[in-house]
């Protein structure tokens, strides 16, 4: 697998204008896919949870991310400029925090003979919002980008969900919530 096949995975790395930036997610992204082996079982086959969605949930993971960066990407656009002009807001920051903001679930999920979605050994050790932000931090991504994936999840980061003290990381908290909340309410066990 190469950068090239992560863009077309996941073509909403086109949103971010930072060519830097941009390969930094997509080389952290190959990371997970590699490491998690879902090159060869195939990245939409990555669950979107493990036991928190019925087995006929039609959603995945890769779906679960597309639609948070483009769901943060209408927010920014919205209230972008408005949070600028009060203080910061960066559109960069806002992409690429909801592109990497559950990598990590590509080194906690995995699936069993059956299908079937599990934890995996390294799962059981660092849930998504660890195993994200050291594969943020390992490919040089910004300190802005690593707090929101470290506090997207209420109960699994080591914040306690209760520290967003960044306009971006409360766009992207709230723009997995829409994605996953309704997902969940149509779809939840
Ligand atoms: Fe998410």
């Amino acid at each position: 697998m190469t950068i090239n096949d992560v863009y077309e995975l996941i073509p909403e790395h086109n949103l971010l204008r930072d060519e830097e930036l941009k390969r930094k997610c997509a080389e952290a992204w190959l990371e997970a896919i590699e490491l998690g082996g879902w090159d060869k079982k195939g990245l939409e086959n990555c669950p979107l949870s493990v036991g928190l969605m019925r087995p006929d949930c039609p959603s995945n993971g890769l779906e679960h991310i597309r639609k948070v960066v483009s769901t943060a990407e209408v927010v920014y656009n919205e209230i972008g400029d408005w949070l600028q002009e009060m203080g910061e807001c960066d559109h960069d920051i806002v992409i690429a925090g909801a592109l990497m903001h559950d990598v990590g679930k590509l080194l906690e999920y995995d699936i069993d003979e059956e299908g079937k979605p599990v934890y995996s050994k390294t799962g059981k050790m660092f849930r998504h919002p660890i195993s994200g932000g050291y594969l943020c931090a390992k490919h040089g991504l910004p300190k802005k980008v690593i707090h929101i994936v470290l506090s997207h999840s209420a109960g699994l980061s080591p914040q306690g969900g209760k520290n967003c003290p960044i306009p971006e990381s409360v766009i992207v908290k709230h723009a997995d919530e829409y994605i996953w909340g309704s997902v969940h309410l149509l779809y939840g066990v």
